[in-house]
């Protein structure tokens, strides 16, 4: 590890259980050498979004396809971004919002989990394909959170974590 004031360089940061976290930043050029696009149903916003890394997206796959069996239809809306892309983004957030809020809910860039290539933004038709607690609520939302787990996924922002995560509840967003 090296150190660059209180937060930490992670070294190997293609290691498949990686942790990113607000003391826990990716190298600013990592760039995870095994994306590839997810074949599951996807609605999103530019081209990187609809890739994870390949064993994350197989694994998504999977989460789907059992979720279908129940007769359950997710929509991947976000998953790997990039650095840049995180610049963008907090920097639009921090204007709008101040920065500290903004850190409630949209990473530094470098401590985004997306980053990684191993972490998806879900939703549902019924939401509008929009991030919401709402989906929390939802029988599709409660079936993801207890059974994530089983294709390797787990809702990373729970509720009532904020102390420790530092970021909002986000029932959306699942870590390979
Ligand atoms: N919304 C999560 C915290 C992120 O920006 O990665
Ligand atoms: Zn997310």
């Amino acid at each position: 590890m090296s150190k660059n004031k209180e937060i930490l360089i992670i070294e190997n940061p293609e290691r498949i259980d990686a942790l990113v976290n607000k003391k826990r930043s990716l190298p600013s050029d990592y760039i995870p050498g095994d994306l590839v696009v997810v074949n599951t149903l996807h609605k999103v916003h530019n081209d990187e979004a609809k890739m994870l890394r390949k064993e994350a997206a197989d694994a998504l796959e999977e989460l789907f396809n059992d979720a279908k069996t129940h007769g359950y239809e997710f929509w991947a809306t976000s998953g790997y971004r990039s650095y840049d892309r995180q610049v963008s983004i907090f920097t639009n957030y921090s204007k709008e919002h101040g920065e500290e809020q903004a850190n409630r809910f949209s990473a530094r860039p470098g401590q985004s989990e997306h980053q990684t290539g191993l972490t998806m933004d879900v939703s549902l038709a019924s939401l509008d394909y929009k991030l919401t607690e709402d989906l929390g609520e939802t029988v599709e939302g409660k079936w993801l959170a207890d059974n994530g787990h089983k294709h390797g996924f787990i809702i990373r922002y729970q509720k009532g974590t904020e102390p420790i995560t530092g970021y909002k509840y986000e029932p959306w967003h699942i870590r390979y």
